[in-house]
């Protein structure tokens, strides 16, 4: 019996959409699962949503919601996104499981049987006015290597030192603001130093890993592994740890349990009991693919995890790169952050899975996507040498044989047979060394001699030339149509949907990958019709730049508390509300008001501006202002009937939904161009309103910063 497979993709976080970035991974695992299974291997996809973290627990909390009211619209809304881009998995399931809870407790046994886990103290961060530890990202200061300013509590931004969070200088609270204290904690490690040699051997071993990854992460071990520190104290959203009332698994250590509790839920609750999950974990071939950034923690820990619970090891890990939009990051500032219903709002999923199959090489070289090349890529390639080419010999058939095939001379047709044979073979090895590139290149080949073909043979003026021209014509239509059918098989793992439409149009059933050949003889076919639309430079256009505005999470709060900045003569600082939690903001305006006339004020915020300190007082936000520069005269923008809270828009320019928002810079917000026009906020001409209340101030024309 051949061994079943199980493939996976990373785990989404449930705090955020899923993005153009996200999808490079979501297709190219897609296509290998869908290819194995088209080559008749028992192959499964199982995927799910990573829930559990402080993000999602801090974000629950500040929304007024319990985190698994906020990871089960997540859950929803990642769901639709991949079954529009057409990604088809076999169990799409959630960290916060029974099957989770249950595989993370076994597997953490299994490693305390093992002697693999310990206990010791540690030191940690700890905001006594927010009542939590504060981990990594929520606690900020100077970096204690180089003394760069405003850096996170794992590693530094600028000299890229990584340190824990009680080693910050000057820290601070991400949330509050406040001055951490030092508390100390038992926490539960993994004993990952022992575990060296035993990886060392599986990587040596296993010849089907990508030699760049394997060299980075032989080098860690060679630098000396240092153990693990799973724990997280309360109040966290996570599986607590055996025996523990307020201690928590680290995210990351059940997060890739999930791989197997997302299989555990393929063969109890979707295939009812007809599998079992060792027939993939124990005896099955298992293959994951991820990205670079995630690496650490899928060729040490993980494995390490389960060499040491009795399961089976990853027969491959395929890692891939970043993926960058015009050749940068991809940037809320430049416009270029994309989420997957962007997409989908304007374009055919068929065009990306296409683009990203044509770039993917199973290497950890990132990928660039250009709106424009993917349009180039797809009219000239997929539309022109595959779409066009099947769409032209189905509907001459239609025209002029009244749909029906007839046979072709096997011997006169052999040396094109074999090439393209040898080209199948050729293709069948790409897929399977995940070289997605090297397929659509070799597919796009087949399509080229068919458009050859047909093009030399110009059955359309045999047509012209009596009886037996036009049997030759038939004959030159029918293998052409044959060549057809074989683009659908070879193309079906990318394009599901265009090979589901060709069968269609052949008048065949569903092709395996055994189907390829050229049988399809003295039969008849069904209506042609466009297998696939050229893009269009106007959707292009509105895809390339999304406008920066939509990037502000500006809010109305309310000024409850306002007094003078010990050091300094411009700064004020102020306790304001903004609706979902009470915050401090500094802002420049002591030379233009006194602290009393801003309390009670309904004023205008950004809500995501990365925190920073001014003069040692830590700023949660902005206060938005209107100025007249060279009268110096500055006035905050106001909104007197709305609620503290209540988002402040531009028409015509969508907000991101919540979970999109993330933290923004300075910089970024200097980029978007408000201003004031006759006492009223403007931005491109459009009035900032809060509900149906326009945003004012006291001032008849400037800039608002
Ligand atoms: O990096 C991430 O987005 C994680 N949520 C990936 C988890 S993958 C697996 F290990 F669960
Ligand atoms: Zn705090």
């Amino acid at each position: 019996m051949p061994k079943k497979i199980v493939i996976t993709a990373a785990l989404p976080y449930a705090n955020g959409p899923i993005h153009m970035g996200h999808m490079v991974e979501y297709i190219e695992t897609d296509i290998f699962a869908r290819f194995m299974k088209l080559i008749g291997e028992h192959a499964i996809f199982c995927c799910a949503d990573d829930t559990h973290g402080t993000p999602i627990e801090i974000a629950a909390m500040k929304k007024g919601v319990l985190p698994e009211e906020l990871i089960s619209v997540m859950h929803k809304e990642h769901l639709r996104d991949f079954m529009d881009f057409q990604i088809r998995f076999d169990s799409y399931h959630s960290t916060n499981s029974k099957e989770n809870k249950f595989f993370s407790d076994f597997i953490f046994n299994e490693l305390d049987k093992k002697k693999l886990i310990y206990q010791k103290e540690v030191e940690l961060t700890y905001c006594e006015r927010c009542r939590r530890f504060l981990p990594d990202r929520y606690v900020k200061g100077k970096c204690p290597k180089c003394g760069a300013d405003d850096q996170y509590g794992d590693v530094c931004e600028r000299c890229n030192a990584a340190y824990s969070t009680v080693d910050l200088v000057e820290p601070f609270c991400a949330i509050c603001g406040g001055t951490p204290a030092k508390r100390k904690s038992t926490h539960y490690f993994f004993k990952l130093s022992q575990c060296a040699d035993q990886l060392k051997s599986w990587l040596d071993k296993n010849k089907n890993l990508q030699q760049e990854v394997k060299n980075y992460v032989l080098n860690w071990i060679k630098e000396g592994l240092k153990d693990w520190d799973i724990t997280r104290d309360g109040p966290y959203f996570g599986f607590n740890i055996p025996g523990e009332k307020d201690k928590y698994y680290y995210v990351w250590l059940d997060a890739p349990v999930g791989y197997i509790a997302s299989t555990e839920n393929y063969c109890r609750n979707i295939m009812k009991g007809k599998e079992r999950y060792e027939e993939y974990w124990k005896e099955g071939r298992i293959f994951h693919f991820m990205g670079k950034d995630i690496i650490y923690f899928h060729f040490l820990f993980w494995p390490a995890m389960l060499m040491n619970s009795g399961f089976a090891l990853p027969e491959d890990i395929i890692v891939h790169g970043y993926l960058t939009v015009n050749g940068e990051k991809m940037s809320k500032s430049r416009g270029t952050f994309f989420t997957a219903r962007d997409y989908l709002n304007v374009l055919d999923p068929q065009y990306l899975r296409f683009y990203y199959a044509a770039n993917l090489s199973k290497t950890m070289s990132d990928i660039n996507l250009d709106f424009n090349d993917l349009k180039n890529r797809t009219n000239n390639e997929l539309v022109a040498d595959l779409g066009n080419f099947a769409y032209r010999v189905l509907s001459f058939i239609n025209k002029n044989f009244d749909s029906k095939l007839s046979d072709f001379d096997e011997k006169e047709a052999k040396p094109i047979m074999d090439d393209l044979k040898g080209k199948f073979e050729a293709i069948k090895n790409a897929y399977l060394r995940c070289n997605f590139r090297e397929a659509v290149k070799l597919i796009l080949e087949v399509g080229s001699i068919g458009n050859k073909h047909f093009q030399e043979n110009k059955p359309w003026e045999m047509m012209k030339a009596g009886k037996e021209s036009e049997k030759k014509a038939m004959q030159v239509s029918t293998f052409c149509a044959n060549i057809a059918k074989n683009i659908s098989i070879l193309m079906k793992p990318i394009l599901p949907q265009f090979s589901a439409e060709l069968e269609k149009q052949l008048g065949i059933g569903e092709q395996i990958w055994e189907d390829l050949g050229f049988g399809l003889k003295d039969c008849r076919i069904n209506e042609a019709k466009i297998l696939i639309r050229k893009i269009e430079q106007e959707d292009i256009d509105k895809l390339s730049v999304k406008d920066a505005f939509s990037m502000l999470d500006l809010r109305v709060a309310k000024v409850l508390e306002a007094k003078e900045h010990p050091n300094s003569d411009k700064l004020l600082i102020l306790q304001i509300d903004v609706g979902s939690d009470r915050r401090q903001l500094v802002a420049g305006l002591k030379q233009h008001y006194k602290p009393e006339e801003l309390v009670g004020k309904k004023i205008v915020i950004i809500k995501n501006l990365k925190p920073a300190k001014l003069r040692g007082e830590v700023s949660a936000g902005m206060l938005l202002a209107g100025g007249d520069e060279k009268a110096d005269i500055h006035r905050i923008l106001e909104a007197k009937d709305a609620k503290p809270g209540t988002r402040v828009a531009v028409d015509g320019i969508s907000s991101l939904p919540d979970e999109g928002i993330t933290e923004i810079r300075l910089e970024d917000f200097l980029n978007v161009k408000i201003e004031v026009n006759e006492g009223k906020a403007v931005y491109k001409g459009q009035a900032l309103k809060a509900g149906k209340d326009d945003i004012t101030c006291a001032l008849d024309r400037g800039n608002v910063r």
